[in-house]
């Protein structure tokens, strides 16, 4: 069966989780990718949160399915060389290294567009142009630059970050979108470009409704927030803990054997149209027509109260089962789902959404698989690649090397450990 991106080429320089999350997306979608890695290290999480000794780490294996892999040594005369060729047969070219590092190994802009003008050249960077361009940035250095720690946790609290790796994954995923619209542009144009997801800038847009929130301050306290209105607003947006984002009161509420189980809790939303529902599932009807109750501007300083009332009844049910009694109700409502019950879920495996991989030195191991699903072009999940495994492979088949020109190259130090690199 075909695949929506059959055809492109690309040349995956990425490392750690941002731009590899992007290359995973784009293979799945069907796309050749090669990853280039260091001669004898490879990409730095090969061996970070290691679980078993020697062998890739789970860490790298979930984020490089269905890539090939090949060792050049950038910085080597003929790994230049090779990474021209490279470039002149590529799509795409992706790259999160640090601020510079590409053009210090002489793939400037300018450069590879002489090298090939249909290149789209796409980056993740940890800030986009300005005081703070040059600096090195991870995912939690994200979350706090781009508004997400400072919104998020409890108001009396600390500035909290999410376990949702918004700015690795999701900066990610922005550069694949800017990377298949810059593809399709090329079909017009025939030209590439220069895509850049900034990580800050990533975050801010999955930021959006607290920058919203913001200016709503200007005109007075944020009803929706469990500030008001008996608490203190100050200049900027404060934390709101679990209240809902969606202007909808919400909490997260504890169930049947939340003493022993640290996930036996659900969230609860208030939501106004099915406020009648919500009255009778947990017996209190008379809230119905009580005017204290019964609108919901009348019931925001009532909002521990009902909650607390919620909870003794949420606190007679199992997560799953509250659930299922609200459903029949079309109450919206969210069990809080361990990682062990998600990795567990039946339905998830039905879909592909978790997938069973075989790894050769690992054996077998549960993985993400893609979660954008496309009736006419299925993804297929593959493990990720040894190291260099595909070497000589893509030196015969991609750039159409003989066996001579083969050996040139992996005699030349090229693509072996730096304890061989030739001095340049
Ligand atoms: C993630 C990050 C902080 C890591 O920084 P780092 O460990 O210093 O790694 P760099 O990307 O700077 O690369 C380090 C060096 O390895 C070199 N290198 C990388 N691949 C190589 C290869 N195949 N052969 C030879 N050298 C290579 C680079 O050229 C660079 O050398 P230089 O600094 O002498 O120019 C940095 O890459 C970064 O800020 N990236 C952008 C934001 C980002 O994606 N962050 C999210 C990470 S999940």
């Amino acid at each position: 069966m075909s695949k929506a991106l059959d055809g492109v080429r690309i040349l995956d320089f990425t490392h750690v989780q941002s731009g590899p999350t992007c290359t995973q997306l784009l293979a799945w979608f069907g796309a050749d990718v090669i990853k280039v890695e260091r001669p004898g290290v490879g990409d730095i999480t090969r061996g970070q949160l290691r679980d078993i000794p020697g062998v890739d780490s789970l860490y790298f294996t979930m984020l490089n399915h269905n890539k090939r892999s090949i060792t050049i040594d950038s910085k080597h005369t003929k790994g230049k060389e090779l990474l021209e060729e490279l470039i002149r047969t590529c799509d795409v070219l992706v790259e999160n290294f640090a601020p510079g590092a590409l053009d210090r190994m002489g793939f400037t802009w300018e450069r590879v567009q002489q090298l090939n003008p249909r290149m789209i050249m796409a980056s993740v960077k940890g800030f986009g142009p300005g005081p703070y361009e040059e600096c090195k940035v991870y995912e939690n250095v994200a979350q706090c630059a781009g508004g997400a720690a400072s919104t998020t946790g409890f108001d009396d609290g600390p500035p909290l970050v999410t376990g949702a790796q918004i700015g690795d994954s999701g900066t990610g995923l922005h550069l694949a979108l800017g990377i298949v619209a810059a593809l399709y542009q090329r079909n017009a144009t025939g030209r590439g470009q220069r895509v850049l997801a900034a990580m800050q800038d990533g975050v801010l847009n999955l930021c959006r409704v607290k920058l919203r929130d913001q200016q709503r301050l200007a005109h007075g306290p944020l009803k929706e927030y469990p500030q008001y209105p008996f608490g203190e607003f100050g200049e900027s947006v404060p934390r709101a803990g679990n209240a809902s984002g969606g202007g909808q009161p919400g909490s997260i509420l504890k169930c049947k054997g939340w003493e022993s189980d640290p996930n036996a809790y659900i969230y609860f939303i208030t939501q106004a149209p099915v406020w009648d529902k919500i009255c009778k599932v947990i017996g209190k009807e008379e809230w119905i027509t009580d005017p204290e109750y019964a609108k919901p501007e009348a019931r925001l300083p009532h909002l521990v109260e009902i909650f607390a009332t919620i909870e003794a009844w949420t606190m007679t049910k199992g997560k799953l089962e509250a659930m299922a009694i609200l459903n029949e109700y079309d109450i919206p409502c969210g069990p809080i789902l361990s990682m062990k019950e998600i990795a567990e879920e039946q339905s998830l495996r039905d879909t592909g959404t978790v997938v069973e991989i075989d790894h050769p030195t690992r054996g077998k191991y549960l993985s993400v698989g893609n979660p954008i699903k496309m009736s006419d072009s299925i993804t297929e999940v593959t493990r990720s690649p040894l190291l260099g495994e595909h070497t000589d492979e893509i030196l015969r088949d991609v750039l159409k090397f003989d066996e001579a020109k083969i050996a040139e190259f992996k005699n030349s130090g090229a693509m072996t450990p730096p304890t061989r690199v030739a001095a340049e």
